[in-house]
């Protein structure tokens, strides 16, 4: 049955690969709707505990609700995974037994037109996950230099029309701010014609998020310190849903799972490092088609897990 908050995706691979011990402690770094958390409660023993991270308030109070009958063993964090650490360490957990990140947003953010974050659907320019933080889309959109907008574009969008698409974004913004998604999306309308335009929609709106949400270096952060606090034979598990995301959970566990690491001058040997992490697997694991035909979003989703020497 589909869950009208969000869709869990490659919901038996996780499973598989994450959980270790029934009895231990799992972590998982973005609750949504509690759709993965609850697999993995229904998975563990009863002694076994999960603590549920999201930093957007509404996503912890729908998970509060769907996993109300495995209370007293789950606690909730509503704080960015970058604080995996200290959260973990504020309920009173050292180490863990397993993590779960299942990155971007959730259907329930995308459809509730409020948010901001469809190009679909008319609302205000936000995008923000965390309602409480300051800088939204209106601000990335109204007040980031010509310079700034166009490396936001070309790095975490990929766009190639990126320069076209914030000249006309200037000249509109010198006329009035630009206020609400149908108007950014009307403004690249005007730039991109035909086949291409529903990609560079989405390429722009995607690298607006990442840079409101800051998502690529809290995603650096919350990996290291997840990969920090998980005990031996832990393991990590994440799923990614677009290349940037992808290259650097594969980045940061090559790095963590080898034996020697660069000494930063080429004229000396790389150095000999313990790794902490051992990869269960080198290529990752896509969703099959009869998921992606139930789900368009695990079209896109790559997993990787890897496990604590
Ligand atoms: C794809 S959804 C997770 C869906 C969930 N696995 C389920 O089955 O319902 C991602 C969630 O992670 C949250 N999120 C994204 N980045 C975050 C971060 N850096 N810290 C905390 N929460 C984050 C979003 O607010 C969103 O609710």
């Amino acid at each position: 049955m589909i869950n009208s908050f969000h869709e869990p995706v490659l919901v038996e691979a996780v499973l598989r690969f994450l959980i270790t011990e029934p009895g231990g402690v799992y972590v998982d770094g973005t609750l949504g709707g509690g759709g993965h958390a609850e697999s993995v409660l229904n998975r563990l023993s009863n002694k076994g505990e999960l603590i549920g991270f999201d930093e957007d308030a509404e996503a912890i109070e729908s998970a509060k609700n769907r996993l109300l009958r495995f209370q007293p063993r789950v606690h909730f964090c509503q704080n960015n995974f970058s604080n995996i650490k200290s959260g973990v360490q504020q309920i009173g957990f050292e180490k863990v037994s397993g993590v779960i990140f299942d990155l971007g947003v959730s259907s329930h953010q995308i459809d509730d037109s409020k948010r901001g974050f469809s190009y679909q659907l008319d609302g205000p320019l936000d995008m923000r996950m965390n309602t409480k933080q300051k800088i939204s889309a209106f601000d990335v959109v109204n007040s980031y230099s010509r310079e700034r907008l166009i490396k936001i574009f070309r790095e975490y969008g990929e766009e190639r029309f990126s320069g076209r698409i914030v000249n006309k974004m200037i000249e509109a913004r010198n006329r009035k701010r630009i206020e609400t998604t149908k108007e950014l999306a009307s403004i690249i309308e005007l730039c991109i014609s035909g086949r291409f335009l529903h990609k560079s929609l989405a390429r722009i709106f995607q690298s607006i998020r990442i840079e409101v949400n800051n998502e690529l270096e809290n995603l650096k952060k919350g990996l290291i310190d997840a990969i920090d606090i998980l005990q031996p034979g832990g393991r990590i598990v994440v799923l990614s849903y677009h290349s940037l995301e992808d290259r650097i959970v594969k980045d940061i566990f090559r790095a963590a799972s080898q034996k020697t690491v660069s000494s930063g001058n080429k004229l000396l040997p790389d150095k000999i490092q313990t790794p902490s992490l051992n990869l269960i697997f080198k290529k990752p694991i896509e969703s099959d088609e009869e998921e992606n035909m139930l789900n368009p979003r695990a079209r896109s989703a790559k997993l990787r897990a890897a496990e604590r020497l």
